[in-house]
C-alpha cells in the first residue's frame, strides 16, 4: 500500500539499481519521474513501468545541471500535484585511471555527479516538501563512504560527503514533516561494478538487493546498510586504529 499514492522522483533511473527499483515501485502502483541522461533507455523503462501497474514520466537531464533538475521536478509536480519521495541515486564509480592518478578534474567530475548532483536533486524537491510538511529524501550512498578505500579516493569522498550531507539535512528537517533515509549498499552487480577483474566481497545480485531498498524506504529508516556481512565489517573497521586499518584495507584488491 505504501507506493500506491506516492509520486517518486528518481535520479539515475536508466540502468542498474535505478532501473530495477523503478520497475519494482511501478509494480506496486507508484507514479514515477525518471531522470538520467540516456533518453532512449528512460523511454523504454517508462513504457515498462506504465505496462506494469505504475505511471511514469521521464526527463533526459544531467544531475549536475541544477536548473534542468529543478525544471524536471517542477514538471512532475505540476502534473501530479506533489512529490512525495526523492531517491537521489544517480552516480558514477570513477573507477578509472584518471581518478586514481589524482587528476583533479576527474575527481571533481565524480564529486559533481555523486554529491552535488544529489544536492541539486534535494534543492529541486525540498522547498515544496517543507511547505506541505510531508516528504521523504532518500540517498543512495555507499558503504564506501565509511572510511577511505584503496583506489577509490574520488568515489569514497563523494559518498562520505553524501552521507554527511543527508544526515545534516535530516537534523534540519526532522521536526518539519520530512524524513531522510540514507542507504549504504555494499557491492551489487550492476553496470557500475561490471568488468572488474577482482572478486568483490559479498557481491549481491541486483534482484536480491531491491527488497532492501524498498524496505528502507517504506519503513522510513534513517540508515540502511547491506549486505549485513559487509556492513558489519565496515562498521567494525570504523573503530580500527589507523595502523591496523591501513594494513588491512591497503591490501584490498577489489578495484585492481
Ligand atoms: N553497484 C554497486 O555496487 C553500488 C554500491 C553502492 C552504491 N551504489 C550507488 O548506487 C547508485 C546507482 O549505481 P548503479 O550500481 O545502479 O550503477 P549504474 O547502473 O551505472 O547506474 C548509474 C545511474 O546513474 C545515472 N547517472 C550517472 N551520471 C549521471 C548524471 N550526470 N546525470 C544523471 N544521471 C546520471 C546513469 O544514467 P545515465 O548514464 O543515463 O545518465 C544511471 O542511470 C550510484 O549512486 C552508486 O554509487 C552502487
Amino acid at each position: 500500500m505504501f507506493w500506491k499514492d506516492k509520486v517518486v522522483f528518481l535520479t539515475g533511473a536508466s540502468s542498474g539499481i535505478g532501473e530495477a527499483l523503478a520497475l519494482a515501485m511501478a509494480k506496486r502502483g507508484a507514479t514515477l519521474g525518471l531522470l538520467a541522461r540516456r533518453e532512449e533507455l528512460l523511454k523504454e523503462l517508462a513504457g515498462k513501468c506504465d505496462s506494469n501497474g505504475g505511471r511514469a514520466r521521464y526527463y533526459a537531464v544531467d544531475v549536475t545541471d541544477a536548473k534542468a533538475v529543478a525544471n524536471a521536478a517542477e514538471s512532475l509536480r505540476s502534473e501530479f500535484g506533489k512529490i512525495d519521495v526523492l531517491i537521489a541515486n544517480a552516480g558514477v564509480g570513477g573507477n578509472d585511471s584518471e581518478t586514481r592518478l589524482f587528476n583533479a578534474a576527474a575527481v571533481a567530475e565524480v564529486i559533481n555527479i555523486n554529491l552535488l548532483g544529489a544536492v541539486n536533486s534535494v534543492a529541486a524537491v525540498l522547498p515544496q516538501m517543507l511547505e506541505n510538511k510531508n516528504g521523504q529524501l532518500v540517498a543512495v550512498s555507499s558503504l564506501a563512504g565509511f572510511r577511505g578505500l584503496p583506489k577509490s579516493a574520488a568515489y569514497s569522498a563523494s559518498k562520505a560527503g553524501m552521507t554527511a550531507f543527508f544526515e545534516s539535512v535530516r537534523l534540519d528537517v526532522q521536526t518539519k514533516g520530512v524524513s531522510v533515509t540514507i542507504i549504504q549498499p555494499g557491492f551489487i552487480k550492476t553496470p557500475l561494478t561490471s568488468g572488474r577483474a577482482n572478486q568483490m566481497p559479498f557481491l549481491m545480485e541486483l534482484e536480491d538487493s531491491i527488497p532492501h531498498f524498498l524496505d528502507a524506504i517504506e519503513n522510513r529508516k534513517k540508515f540502511a546498510a547491506f549486505p549485513w556481512q559487509m556492513a558489519t565489517i565496515v562498521r567494525l573497521a570504523r573503530f580500527f586504529p589507523a595502523w591496523l586499518y591501513d594494513e588491512i584495507a591497503g591490501r584490498a584488491k577489489f578495484r585492481e
